[in-house]
């Protein structure tokens, strides 16, 4: 671990990495099923915004990744709100 890095980070680095991987299943499970274009565009976007938790981690700009994350936390909700069952 970097030693200027705040306790946690790398962690947080890891969680993101594979939230990346897992959007990236995500965007194309509804690419396949057709008919959620919604669904596809906020895979994307989640996508987008895991990838830039990254970039602004590797960075150290940690106000940047918070503000990030708090959009992620947002798209993770208004695609629950409409494709999640329960
Ligand atoms: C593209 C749409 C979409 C996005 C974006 C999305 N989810 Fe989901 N998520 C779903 C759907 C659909 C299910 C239900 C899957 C099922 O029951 O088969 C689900 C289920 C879950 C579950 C399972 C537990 C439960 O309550 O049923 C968790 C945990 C979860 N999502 C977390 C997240 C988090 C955290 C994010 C953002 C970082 C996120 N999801 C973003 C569509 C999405």
């Amino acid at each position: 671990m970097p030693e200027r890095d705040r306790p946690g980070a790398a962690r947080e680095r890891a969680d993101a990495k594979e939230l990346t991987e897992w959007f990236a299943k995500v965007e194309a499970y509804y690419v396949r099923k057709g008919d959620a274009a919604d669904a596809v565009e906020l895979a994307q976007k989640s996508r987008g915004l895991t990838a830039q938790i990254l970039q602004s981690l590797s960075a150290k700009d940690f106000d940047a990744a918070t503000n990030s994350a708090t959009a992620l936390s947002r798209t993770c909700k208004t695609c629950h709100n409409f494709y999640k069952k329960s």
